[in-house]
């Protein structure tokens, strides 16, 4: 699915930038590896579907990616009557063009907006006002009735994905790339997403 295979690239590319990021989400996959020991199961199986719900730092690292980096940058609603939005005419049938991107980087809602702050959607250390957008003004998905039905497995397989490559590799970045980000179909990058990375021993 494209827009899983964008958030994904985005994310490995924030982990590669972000190295006190990466590193906090390698601690998380290995205390429930470590845990996993104790219980005598092998520590080389991938993350179960029980223990990718532990991590709560991973799902905040892929919302904040989404937040940054929507892969699905707008996408489009019809009026279903005469209405007004935001003090315009919206008449029956108009088209409305709903932009995640603009939405979720507005200097308006978010804190430190175009900054990468997983935290923002961590129970812990979220304040007020990062719960209230992340309800309010984080909308990747799309809402409503025509909402993703896969975003729930998204997620799954992005933490899957993330938990299995930082436990292997050390992501760091590429000097001198960087990403060009292009609106299609899904957001992506012209010249790809290119990180170095290193075995962990
Ligand atoms: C990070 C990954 C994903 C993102 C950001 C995403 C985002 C979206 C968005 C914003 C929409 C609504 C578009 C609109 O309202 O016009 C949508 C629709 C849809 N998505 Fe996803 N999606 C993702 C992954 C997936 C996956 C993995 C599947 C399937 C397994 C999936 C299946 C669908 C389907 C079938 C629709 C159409 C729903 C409808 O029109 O009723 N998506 N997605």
């Amino acid at each position: 699915m494209h827009a899983t295979q964008s958030a994904l690239a985005m994310a490995t590319y924030l982990l590669s930038q972000f190295p006190d990021a990466q590193q906090r989400l390698v601690q998380e996959v290995a205390g429930i590896l470590e845990a996993r020991g104790a219980k005598g199961e092998s520590p080389s199986d991938p993350l179960s579907f029980d223990e990718l719900r532990q991590l709560s730092y991973g799902v905040a690292i892929f919302n904040e990616t989404l937040r940054l980096y929507p892969p699905v940058s707008f996408f489009i609603r019809e009026a279903a009557q005469d209405s007004e939005l935001v003090d315009r005419r919206c008449p029956m049938l108009s088209l409305v063009t709903i932009s995640p991107w603009v939405v979720q980087r507005h200097g308006g809602q978010w804190a430190d907006p175009h900054g990468f702050r997983p935290e923002r959607f961590l129970g812990e250390t979220a304040s007020a006002a990062d719960r209230q957008w992340a309800k309010d003004a984080f909308l990747p998905f799309g809402l409503g009735p025509r909402k993703c039905p896969g975003a729930a497995f998204a997620l799954q397989e992005a933490l899957l994905v993330l938990a299995e490559l930082v436990r292997r590799y050390e992501l760091l970045p590429d000097p001198g790339h960087q990403p060009e980000l292009v609106a299609r179909l899904t957001l992506r990058s012209a010249n790809g997403v290119r990180l170095r990375l290193r075995e962990r021993p």
